[in-house]
């Protein structure tokens, strides 16, 4: 699908960016996206917790491919960069000694700016789950 044809569908739900000529879109990933996570762990010493874990997608038309490693401070507000920086994530702690994974992707395709967003519920250690992307956004 050419970025045209994705932006004009995304653009059923767009809003401007106050003070600047770019579109905000959003969308659901088409064709849909799962990423796959593997040895997901958490460290905890002193209330602080630490995690990593592998994560990979299959690229698609739309969507270049990834496989890095993301490891970093739980709780934090912002997304911390995995190994490959065109991913980044938030670990919190979530019910039922879960972790709240969310995982961003981030990347550019012609003259804009995409980024997919999914999380998941996970307990550590975890040999391997996936993340089912929900949202997807595109800057133009
Ligand atoms: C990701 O990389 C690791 C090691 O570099 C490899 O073992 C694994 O098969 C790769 N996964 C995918 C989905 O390409
Ligand atoms: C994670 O758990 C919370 C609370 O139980 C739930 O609201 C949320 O939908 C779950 N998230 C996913 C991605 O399953
Ligand atoms: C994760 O995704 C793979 C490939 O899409 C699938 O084979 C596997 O069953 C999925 N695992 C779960 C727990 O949904």
């Amino acid at each position: 699908m050419q970025l045209t044809t994705i932006l004009t569908t995304a653009l059923l739900s767009s809003v401007s960016l106050a003070g600047t000529f770019k579109t905000l879109s959003k969308s659901k990933p088409n064709p849909a996206l799962t990423w796959h996570v593997a040895n997901f762990n958490t460290h905890c010493t002193a209330g602080d917790c630490t995690y990593n874990f592998h994560i990979a997608g299959q690229g698609t038309q739309n969507t270049p491919g990834f496989n890095t490693t993301c490891t970093g401070t739980t709780g934090k507000k912002e997304y911390q960069p995995c190994s490959d920086e065109q991913i980044s994530a938030i670990v919190d702690p979530a019910k039922s000694s879960q972790w709240d994974v969310e995982v961003q992707h981030t990347w550019i395709k012609g003259e804009a700016q995409f980024w997919a967003i999914g999380s998941a519920n996970a307990t550590a250690p975890s040999k391997w789950f996936n993340i089912t992307v929900d949202e997807q956004y595109g800057v133009a």
